[in-house]
């Protein structure tokens, strides 16, 4: 058995995750576990860990389902031993008026994936951790974890409840030697645009030069891997928009009021 570090991914079968995956697995050593709901995805990625001399496991979860959560961390306890990473990036958004969201499709979904299947997910490989003093755990928050805008209204919520986790966790375990630390990229060019649901009026978007790829994202982790901090936001000047929210959130409403929701409302 090798000894090369673990790194358990949910959310691998497509952009940040999949990204994340294919550095860690392919160029940086790891032994890698796939997580998602898409197999045949899942599969191919692993045959391409393989193929370049990696190892990986694919392992087909939901994370809504509490036994699938159980069932990937005895799976990837029983083949590898351990993990080293935890990083908890599945997630969606679906970006509209709270009142033309679905109760169940859209809220009640984004919560169950984007917050409470990072804490189930993390409270599943914690004991793994806690037994060998050592473990990072990583979520993929976002700048809406941050900065809260209109037709955000959910997405926010589960972020900012990812962000309030991430921070009372840390605080929980570094004295048992395990590294937390919250990731909060802006825009980022995925498949996640493909599920919002966003139609604006506007047509206002994320400029390109503000948009990162699911690379850029990728290399993030890794850098965190390597030098834990309790916080990246990426790019790092985005820090200038969420500093100007807590200094002058007045300001901001007036802005965002200006600038978009009176030409998306309409009024
Ligand atoms: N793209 C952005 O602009 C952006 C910005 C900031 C933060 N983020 C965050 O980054 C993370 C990754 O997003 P992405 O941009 O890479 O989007 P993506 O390409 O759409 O990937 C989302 C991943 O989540 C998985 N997933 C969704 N529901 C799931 C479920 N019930 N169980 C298990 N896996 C599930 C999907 O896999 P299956 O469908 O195969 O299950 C997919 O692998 C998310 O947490 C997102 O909120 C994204």
């Amino acid at each position: 058995m090798t000894s090369n570090p673990v790194i358990l991914i949910t959310g691998a079968s497509s952009g940040i995750g999949e990204a994340t995956a294919r550095l860690f697995g392919m160029q940086q050593g790891y032994r890698v576990v796939l997580a998602a709901r898409r197999l045949e995805r899942l599969d191919q990625l692993a045959d391409e860990i393989q193929g370049s001399g990696g190892e990986a496991l694919p392992i087909k979860t939901d994370i809504t389902q509490l036994d699938q959560i159980q069932g990937l961390v005895e799976a990837t306890l029983a083949k590898f031993g351990q993990i080293d990473v935890l990083l908890n990036n599945a997630g969606f958004g679906r970006m509209m008026w709270l009142e033309q969201l679905d109760p169940i499709d859209d809220i009640a979904l984004q919560l169950q994936v984007n917050l409470n299947g990072v804490i189930q997910v993390t409270r599943a490989a914690l004991p793994s951790m806690i037994e060998r003093r050592s473990g990072h755990i990583i979520n993929m928050a976002s700048v809406a974890g941050l900065i809260a805008t209109p037709t955000y209204s959910i997405y926010a919520a589960t972020k900012f409840g990812v962000r309030g986790f991430t921070e009372a966790l840390r605080r929980e375990v570094s004295i048992l030697g395990i590294s937390v630390t919250g990731i909060y990229p802006g825009g980022v060019v995925t498949e996640f645009q493909q599920h919002t649901g966003v139609d604006r009026k506007t047509g206002l978007s994320t400029p390109g030069f503000m948009q990162l790829t699911a690379h850029d994202v990728a290399d993030t982790v890794f850098r965190a891997v390597q030098r834990p901090r309790r916080m990246v936001v990426v790019p790092w000047f985005m820090w200038g928009a969420v500093w100007l929210n807590s200094i002058a959130p007045g300001l901001v409403d007036f802005m965002i009021r200006q600038r978009f929701t009176n030409r998306e409302r309409n009024l």
